[in-house]
């Protein structure tokens, strides 16, 4: 038996990989593009790990993934592989509407035809399983209930409309074709691998090399944050026992708002790191020009998960946002290599236009 990932060279499907790994001895083939995003350097453990066998492909290569599917008689996609971020998507829409669209149907299509030849039992048995955000729903306002599975879509992003493409691409393979599939919708996710474009990573490599800790708008917006082991146990979960065409949100409980997320940065780099000149991080926080079009709160309910296949996390956003500074604070060499030239002209890209 052997499992298929894609995008497993980014920042949760590189964690995926190595908790399954961890976990048990089924094989995994990892396809990944190796975008800016991807880095093998999340994968370096697996060097000599024979259960472990990386391709560079793009999930739109039709040919290339059916090849993969019949050649490794796979049970299970895992879907990881997108274009993730919001702010490029609104700089550069196009890739997100090509791999988080265009590409991912062209998945399906292979997945389909390859699930279509295999006998009954095997067809019972497989699974694709499509990795998504909380971000297709929307934004609440402060007052709203977390997002239930049932809440209607209203993306506000490019990247959040070409999210949701996908997960209706998905949802109709299953309704027209049968196809077993199985959603889920995650909140935002922190920790190791985090590539330095985000919120929390950049914050964390800003506040170290005494840059600007860029805050959008007043920074009271809401985001619900879930270590990234805790979305992987959750997708695991889903994996083992969730019902074919059913979607579950998974999250961490953990409204917080920007600007506290990055106070509680700055404390925890004061304690475990000081600055030279005993001044706390919190002196480099900047406001900036708010992102266009800025969702102000997600909230996930993650009950259902929890009510029907009995998920829960296992980190607070405490523990696992000091888990997460540590992390960074002793892998400088992994953070330094991610800094390439592509790296900092998006810096430049994102950042110059935004006054402080
Ligand atoms: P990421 O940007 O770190 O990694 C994406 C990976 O996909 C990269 O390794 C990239 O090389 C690969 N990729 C991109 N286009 C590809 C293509 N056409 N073919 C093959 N590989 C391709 O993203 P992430 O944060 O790890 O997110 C993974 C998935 O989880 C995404 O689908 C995202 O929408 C979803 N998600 C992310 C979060 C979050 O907080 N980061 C929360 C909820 C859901
Ligand atoms: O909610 C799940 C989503 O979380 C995922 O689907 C996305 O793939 C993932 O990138 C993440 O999206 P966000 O836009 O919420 O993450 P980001 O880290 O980019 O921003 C978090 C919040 O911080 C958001 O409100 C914007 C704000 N922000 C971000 C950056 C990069 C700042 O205030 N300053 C910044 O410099």
């Amino acid at each position: 038996m052997t499992i298929l990932v894609t995008g497993g060279a980014g920042f949760i499907g590189s964690n995926f990989v190595l908790d399954w790994l961890a976990e048990n001895d089924e094989p995994v083939v990892n396809v990944d593009k190796l975008t800016y995003a991807g880095n093998l350097e999340n994968l370096a453990t697996l060097k000599d790990d024979n259960r472990h066998l990386f391709v560079k492909a793009d999930i739109g290569d039709y040919d290339v993934m059916l090849d993969l599917l019949k050649q490794h008689a796979i049970r299970a996609v895992v879907n990881f592989a997108a274009e993730s971020h919001v702010d490029r998507s609104i700089h550069g829409p196009e890739d997100f509407i090509q791999t988080n669209i265009v590409a991912s149907f062209r998945l399906l299509e292979a997945v389909r035809c390859y699930w279509n030849s295999l006998e009954a039992q095997e067809q019972q048995n497989f699974r694709f399983l499509h990795v998504s955000t909380d971000e297709v729903y929307g934004s609440l306002d402060k007052t709203d209930p977390p997002f239930l599975e049932t809440h209607q879509y209203q993306p506000n992003s490019p990247y959040s409309a070409s999210k949701a493409a996908s997960d209706h691409l998905v949802r109709a393979y299953h309704h027209t074709y049968g196809l077993p599939v199985l959603t889920t919708n995650c909140s935002n996710n922190y920790g190791p691998y985090h590539f330095p474009e985000k919120l929390i990573p950049l914050c964390i490599q800003n506040a170290l090399l005494g840059k600007d800790l860029p805050i959008y708008g007043d920074g009271q917006q809401i985001r619900d944050w879930l270590y990234v082991k805790d979305h992987c146990s959750a997708i695991r979960r889903v994996l083992a026992a969730g019902q074919l065409g059913e979607v579950y949100n998974v999250g961490g409980w953990n409204e917080k708002a920007n600007l506290d997320v990055v106070n509680t940065l700055c404390s925890i780099l004061d304690e475990l790191n000081p600055r030279s000149d005993g001044k706390s991080y919190v002196e480099q926080i900047t406001y900036v020009t708010d992102r266009p079009g800025h969702d102000r709160r997600y909230a996930i309910d993650a009950s259902k998960l929890e009510r029907e296949l009995g998920w829960k996390p296992a980190e607070t956003f405490e523990t696992g946002i000091r888990k997460t500074v540590q992390w960074y604070l002793d892998h400088q060499s992994w953070v330094n290599n991610v800094l390439s030239g592509e790296y900092q002209t998006w810096l430049d890209k994102n950042y110059a236009g935004r006054s402080a």
